[in-house]
């Protein structure tokens, strides 16, 4: 079948840009007849930016238990560390020989990281890890290395997916065919979803609300969500508003074309943030606990992912062997 791959890397707490943007439609593909799928933990990307033990385990496992408590079933997807697959590392460093330097210098995430290093006395680069510079290739091996056709992300992965086809190109024009050239899938609507301030919901940008918040905190985020200052009378747009682009993704069809309504006719932004609350809580109850339950048995998380380790590593090995033969590294 076609291999259905993607990523998410443990830097923070998974929030609802990461679901509604990755995880939600991920799993809706997962369950696509003639698809296979792999998801995975990301750790080696996290690490560019965590360098606290304690917090990182906290993290890795949290992202892990993320997948499973949302319905993951790890019979049907190839679920796995990506540390504990090392061939990826092995092709991390043949596509690197692949990958020009100038191509690194474009990536975003490199870019950005400059940028923040801008005030700074030192030298601009001194700011930037090689790992951070390198993250693209990595990438580009997480995905080539399972064949992967169809990367589910958010926009801001994007430019890394289009990076990966580039270093398969390079490749297969010196040796032949032999990675296939993915292709990415976002969600037209929901590509960039916005946090709290509006701007993009990102952990850097310490807007985020947590997926698995409390009910509590859960509801005063919401709150805070920036709206215009409209009065509750005032008929609202449903198209542009964040509170209603978030009440689509968990509520039920008919309640969607109801609250459609509600915002043409007039609904104060309190009662369609409380509607809004009402809707997610009711969705995410389930996972939470199953999430807080996972956390608190990381043994059964481990023995989870070394199986996907081994499954994935059934995939990966031979196909390092024949590239690896391709350029003439001994094997
Ligand atoms: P990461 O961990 O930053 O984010 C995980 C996924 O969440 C998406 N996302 C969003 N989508 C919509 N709106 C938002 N506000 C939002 N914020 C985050 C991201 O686009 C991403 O899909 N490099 C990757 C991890 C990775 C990967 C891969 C992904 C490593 N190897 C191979 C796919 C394939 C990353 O940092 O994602």
């Amino acid at each position: 079948g076609r291999t259905i791959l993607t990523g998410i890397k443990p830097t923070g707490q998974i929030h609802l840009g990461n679901y509604i943007g990755a995880i939600k439609p991920a799993l809706d593909l997962a369950v696509l007849p003639g698809y296979k799928s792999a998801y995975f933990v990301a750790d080696y990307h996290g690490l560019t930016q965590i360098h606290n033990a304690e917090e990182f385990r906290q993290l890795s496992y949290g992202i892990a238990a993320t997948w499973l408590a949302l319905g993951l079933d790890p019979e049907k997807v190839v679920f796995y560390r990506q540390s504990d697959v090392p061939d990826i590392f092995e092709l991390n460093w043949i596509l690197s020989c692949f990958s020009s330097k100038g191509l690194m210098n474009r990536a975003h995430a490199y870019k950005a990281s400059v940028e923040r290093n801008k005030n700074s006395e030192k030298d601009q680069d001194f700011g930037v890890n090689m790992g951070l510079y390198n993250y693209p290739i990595l990438m580009a091996a997480d995905i080539l290395m399972f064949k992967t056709e169809v990367v589910p992300v958010g926009k801001d992965q994007v430019q890394h997916v289009e990076i990966a086809r580039d270093i398969a190109e390079v490749f297969n024009h010196t040796y032949g065919e032999t990675f296939l050239l993915p292709e990415y899938k976002i969600q037209e609507d929901t590509a960039v979803l916005p946090g709290l301030d509006g701007r993009k919901m990102s952990k850097s940008y310490n807007n985020t609300i947590p997926l698995f918040e409390e009910p509590k905190k859960l509801l005063k985020l919401i709150n805070k969500i920036k709206t215009d200052s409209l009065p509750p009378e005032a008929p609202k747009d449903p198209e542009h508003s964040p509170i209603f682009m978030l009440y689509k993704e968990f509520a039920s069809e008919i309640e969607v074309e109801q609250m459609k309504e509600q915002y043409l006719t007039g609904i104060s932004w309190g009662d369609a943030k409380k509607e809004l609350f009402n809707v997610m809580n009711r969705f995410l109850e389930e996972p939470r606990e199953k999430y807080n339950e996972l956390m608190s048995s990381p043994e059964k998380i481990d023995e989870i992912l070394r199986e996907g380790a081994e499954k994935a590593r059934s995939i990966t090995t031979p196909f390092l062997k024949e590239i690896k033969s391709k350029v003439w590294i001994y094997v």
